[in-house]
C-alpha cells in the first residue's frame, strides 16, 4: 500500500510539474465584457493559422513548436471536408488526416486550438474544401439549404465531431472555439442557412463551446447572427480602428478579434510571387496587442497544397500554385524567415516569460545533382491500366459525369469534310490541347479566358482529339460550382461570304484518366515490361501497349507527347530539397508515391518542395505527368526554392496602345471628386449610361504626386443592384505596377485587400478600361480605395465613361 502511495504521489507530482498537462483539466472559454475569458480570466488569443494537410505529419510537432516560439498561445486550423471524405460516405481521419492527433499535439505543446470546420473554408484549397462529388448532383445548390447539400454537411460535421468533440476545453481538451461557415458575406446573404450550420455545430460541440463567425468589416452584418461572436478578417497594412469601427458601434462591449490577419498572400499561376512587408505586419499586430485585440495570423506557416489540392481564385479563373508559402513568417519548408524574427521580437514584449528557443528544423536541406527521367509512357497507356467505366461514347461528358474528381480527359470524334478554316468553340475546364489526326493545332487556356481556336480545313473522317486537363476547382465566390472537362457543347463554325455554318459534333469518345499515382506507375510498368519482352522495339513506339483507334497510324505524332516520365535518384543522406522543373511543360509530380503537386512552366513557381521525410536512403523514384511535354526531361534538387520566375509568352500588363479608347469627344457619365479616406463611396450618375466598356479616368490624387490605386469597383444597373462582374476583363490600363501584382483586374477580383496601382513616377491622368462582356445600362459606380490608413493613391478628380 505504501509503495503504491509513493508511486501515485510521484505521478501526481510529475503531472503538476509538466506544463503539457496544465490544460488537461476541464476549463471554460467565453466571450466576456470587452475581452475573451479563459477559465474566467481575461485572455488575448494569439493564434497561428496552420493547416495540418499542408504539412507532412512527421513535421507537425516542429511547426507547432515554431508557432509557440513566436509567442503564440493558440493554433487555428481549417478542416478540409474533401480531404477527409474523398468518396461519398468514406471517411478518413488517419495518418496525415488525423486531426485529433494534431490537436492533442498542440495541447502537448501547451497550445489552445481554434477549429474552423466549414463546411466551406475557401483557403485556396480545391473547391474551398467541398468535395467534388457533390457536383454529381448537377443542380445542387452549394452553401445553401439544398436538402442533399445539408444532409451531407451534417454527416460530415458529425464525423468531425466524433474526432474532436471530446477535445473541447470543457472536456479537458485544447479546443476553445469553433467557427461557423466562412466569410459568408462574400457569397451572399442567407441567415437561415448560416443558422442551420450553427445549430448543427452546437448540437455536436455542446452549448458551452464558444462559436464565432468571421467576415470582412464591410459585409459582416449581412449574415451576423445575434448569438455568435463576430470577428473580422483583414490584412497587413489595414487601418485597424476602421476595421473594428462598425463592430464597436453595434456591440460596444464585444471583445475584438481579427480572425484572419493576412501575413502575405497566395500565388497564382502566371502572376508574380506575392509578398507583404514585415514592418506592416509587425506594426499591425503590435497595435492590436497594445489594444488587447485578439488575432489569428493567417498564415503563420502556409506549407504546401500537395497533389491536386490547390484551388483557384475567381472572378475569372486564376488557379493557385502548389506552394502555399504565403510570404508567412515560417516559410513553406518550416524555416524561420526575417519576418519571423521581427515578429518574435515584438511578440516578446507581450509575454511575461522568455519565449522558448526557436526549434531546429527536423531535417537538413540537401541538393541533388541533375538527372534524366528516361522512362516514358504515353497518356494512352494509362487506358490500358484502368478498370472499366472510364471510357464512354456518345455525348460529351464532364469529369464529374465520368465519376472522376481530378485528372484529365481525352475527347475524340470524327469530323466531316470542312473545306475552309473553322473556329472551334467551347467551355474547356481548364487547359485544352487540340489535335487533328494527331497533329497539335493549339491550346485553349481558361486562365487566359480563351474559349476558341482556329483549326485548318479537314478531310472527311479527320480525327479531332482534345485533351483537357483539370486544375483546382474554384474556391472563392459564386463560381465554386466548377465542373471540369468540356462543359456543354463544342462547335465548329465556318464563315464564307455566303453563309455561316455551325457544326456541333455529337458522337464523342470520352476517356477519363484520373490523377492517381497507381495509374502513372501502372502505365510506366506496362511499357517497361513490354520493352523487356520485345527488346528490338525498345523505345521506338512509346505507348504501344494500348488498345486504341490511333494504333493503325502509330507514327509518333504530337499526340504522343503528353505522358508519364520516370527516373530515379540515389541518396546517401536524406533531407528536404526543392526539385526544379523549369524545363518541363505542365502537369503533376509524384515522388516515392507521394503526390507533390502541380507544375507549369509559366511559373512563378518553378521548384516543388520535397519533404525529406518522404525520401529514403538509396533509390528514390520520381514520376512526372507532363501533359504538354518537356523541353528536356531533367530534374535536379536545389537548396533554395524558386517561387518567382515567370516564363510567360507575354506580360500581364494591359498597356497595348491599340486598346486605348479615344475619349476626347465622349461625354462622361459622371464627373467629380472622391472624398479622401478609407471605405466605400458611391457615385450616382445623373442619367443611366450605356456601353460595353467602363473607362475610369483619374485626373488627380488626394495627395499630390501620388500613385493611383483602386481596390474594388462595382457597377449598379438601373434597378440599383450590382451587376455581375463574372464576365469582366481588363481592356486597357496606361500604367500597372506588375511586380506587386497590382494589375487592372484587381479592381474586380472580389478581394478588398488587392488593388490596381499605377507605377511609381507614372504621370497623371491615369486610365483604366474594363470590358463588361456585353452592353450594360449603368446608374451608379461603387468605389473602394486601398484599405490602408493614409494609403497612397486614393483618386480625387475623376471622369467615368461608358462607351
Ligand atoms: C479569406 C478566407 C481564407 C483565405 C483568405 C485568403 O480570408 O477566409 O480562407 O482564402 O481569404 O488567403
Ligand atoms: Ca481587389
Amino acid at each position: 500500500m505504501r509503495k503504491f502511495f509513493c508511486w501515485f504521489s510521484l505521478v501526481v507530482a510529475m503531472m503538476m510539474a509538466s506544463p503539457a498537462c496544465a490544460q488537461t483539466a476541464q476549463g471554460t472559454f467565453e466571450t466576456g465584457n470587452g475581452t475573451f475569458l479563459l477559465n474566467g480570466k481575461p485572455f488575448v488569443v494569439k493564434a497561428a493559422e496552420i493547416h495540418y494537410p499542408r504539412i507532412p505529419k512527421p513535421y507537425w510537432d516542429h511547426r507547432i513548436k515554431m508557432c509557440k516560439a513566436l509567442g503564440m498561445n493558440t493554433v487555428c486550423i481549417y478542416i478540409f471536408w474533401n480531404i477527409h471524405e474523398q468518396r461519398e460516405g468514406e471517411f478518413d481521419f488517419t495518418g496525415n488526416n488525423d486531426v485529433a492527433e494534431f490537436c492533442r499535439l498542440a495541447q502537448k505543446n501547451g497550445m489552445y486550438v481554434i477549429v474552423r470546420p466549414g463546411p466551406y473554408v475557401c483557403a485556396e484549397w480545391e473547391m474551398g474544401g467541398l468535395p467534388w462529388w457533390l457536383l454529381k448532383k448537377k443542380d445542387i445548390k452549394l452553401r445553401e439549404r439544398d436538402p442533399y447539400f445539408m444532409e451531407r454537411v451534417k454527416i460530415f460535421e458529425q464525423k468531425v465531431g466524433e474526432q474532436l468533440a471530446g477535445l473541447t476545453i470543457q472536456n479537458g481538451g485544447p479546443i476553445i472555439m469553433v467557427q461557423v461557415e466562412n466569410e459568408y458575406g462574400s457569397y451572399g446573404e442567407d441567415k437561415p442557412y448560416v443558422s442551420e450550420i450553427r445549430d448543427c455545430l452546437r448540437g455536436i460541440y455542446g452549448k458551452d463551446l464558444a462559436l464565432f463567425q468571421c467576415d470582412w468589416s464591410s459585409n459582416f452584418e449581412k449574415n451576423g447572427l445575434d448569438d455568435l461572436t463576430w470577428t473580422m478578417n483583414f490584412g497587413t497594412g489595414a487601418n485597424i480602428n476602421d476595421q473594428f469601427r462598425r463592430l464597436g458601434e453595434l456591440r460596444p462591449n464585444a471583445p475584438k478579434m481579427c480572425s484572419e490577419f493576412w501575413s502575405g498572400w497566395f500565388d497564382k499561376w502566371g502572376a508574380r510571387h506575392e509578398t507583404r512587408p514585415a514592418k506592416d505586419m509587425v506594426e499591425g499586430m503590435d497595435e492590436m496587442l497594445s489594444k488587447g485585440i485578439s488575432f489569428s495570423l493567417y498564415m503563420t506557416h502556409g506549407g504546401t497544397s500537395f497533389g491536386h489540392w490547390a484551388g483557384a481564385n475567381s472572378p475569372g479563373f486564376a488557379p493557385d500554385v502548389t506552394s502555399y508559402d504565403y510570404d508567412a513568417p515560417i516559410n513553406e519548408y518550416g524555416h524561420a524567415t526575417e519576418k519571423y524574427y521581427e515578429l518574435r521580437e515584438m511578440m516578446q514584449k507581450y509575454s511575461d516569460k522568455k519565449l522558448p528557443a526557436v526549434p531546429k528544423a527536423p531535417m537538413p536541406i540537401i541538393t541533388i545533382p541533375k538527372f534524366e527521367l528516361t522512362e516514358f509512357a504515353t497518356l494512352m497507356t494509362a487506358t490500358g491500366t484502368m478498370k472499366e467505366g472510364q471510357a464512354e461514347t456518345g455525348a460529351l461528358k464532364t469529369f464529374e459525369e465520368m465519376n472522376m474528381g481530378w485528372g484529365l480527359m481525352i475527347y475524340s470524334t470524327r469530323l466531316p469534310e470542312i473545306s475552309s478554316e473553322s473556329v472551334l468553340t467551347g467551355e474547356f475546364h481548364d487547359f485544352a490541347q487540340v489535335f487533328i489526326d494527331g497533329k497539335y493545332i493549339g491550346k485553349i487556356d481558361r486562365v487566359k479566358n480563351e474559349k476558341s481556336l482556329t483549326i485548318p480545313a479537314v478531310k472527311k473522317g479527320a480525327d479531332l482529339t482534345i485533351i483537357v486537363e483539370g486544375m483546382g476547382r474554384i474556391n472563392f465566390g459564386r463560381a465554386i460550382k466548377d465542373f471540369k472537362g468540356i462543359v456543354g457543347n463544342v462547335t465548329l463554325s465556318t464563315e464564307t461570304d455566303e453563309a455561316e455554318m455551325v457544326l456541333t459534333p455529337k458522337n464523342w469518345t470520352n476517356v477519363a484518366i484520373p490523377d492517381y499515382y497507381e495509374i502513372a506507375k501502372g502505365s510506366l510498368d506496362m511499357v517497361k515490361s513490354f520493352n523487356e519482352k520485345l527488346p528490338d522495339m525498345k523505345g521506338s513506339v512509346p505507348g504501344i501497349a494500348v488498345t486504341r483507334n490511333y494504333q493503325e497510324s502509330a507514327q509518333l505524332t504530337d499526340f504522343f507527347k503528353p505522358g508519364y516520365h520516370r527516373g530515379y535518384f540515389n541518396l546517401t543522406k536524406v533531407g528536404d530539397t526543392f526539385l526544379n522543373f523549369e524545363t518541363w511543360g505542365k502537369g503533376q509530380v509524384y515522388v516515392n508515391g507521394h503526390a507533390l503537386g502541380r507544375i507549369w512552366s509559366i511559373g512563378p513557381q518553378q521548384t516543388l518542395y520535397v519533404p525529406g521525410c518522404w525520401l529514403k536512403k538509396g533509390k528514390n523514384e520520381i514520376i512526372v505527368l507532363d501533359v504538354v511535354g518537356p523541353k528536356e526531361a531533367v530534374v535536379w534538387g536545389q537548396a533554395v526554392p524558386e517561387l518567382n520566375k515567370l516564363q510567360l509568352e507575354k506580360s500581364n500588363k494591359h498597356n497595348n496602345i491599340g486598346d486605348k479608347p479615344d475619349l476626347n469627344s465622349a461625354t462622361p457619365a459622371a464627373t467629380g471628386a472622391f472624398n479622401g479616406g478609407n471605405g466605400w463611396q458611391t457615385v450616382k450618375f445623373n442619367a443611366p449610361a450605356k456601353g460595353r466598356y467602363l473607362a475610369i479616368e483619374c485626373l488627380s490624387t488626394q495627395k499630390e504626386n501620388d500613385r493611383v490605386a483602386i481596390a474594388e469597383i462595382y457597377l449598379q444597373g438601373t434597378d440599383g443592384k450590382r451587376i455581375s462582374r463574372e464576365p469582366w476583363t481588363t481592356k486597357y490600363a496606361n500604367s500597372e505596377e506588375e511586380n506587386g501584382n497590382h494589375t487592372g483586374d484587381k479592381v474586380y477580383d472580389l478581394q478588398e485587400s488587392t488593388y490596381w496601382q499605377t507605377e511609381k513616377g507614372a504621370t497623371l491622368p491615369h486610365l483604366l478600361v474594363i470590358d463588361l462582356g456585353s452592353e450594360q445600362t449603368i446608374s451608379a459606380l461603387e468605389y473602394l480605395p486601398r484599405a490602408e490608413q493614409g494609403a497612397p493613391g486614393s483618386v480625387k478628380n475623376y471622369k467615368i465613361y461608358l462607351y
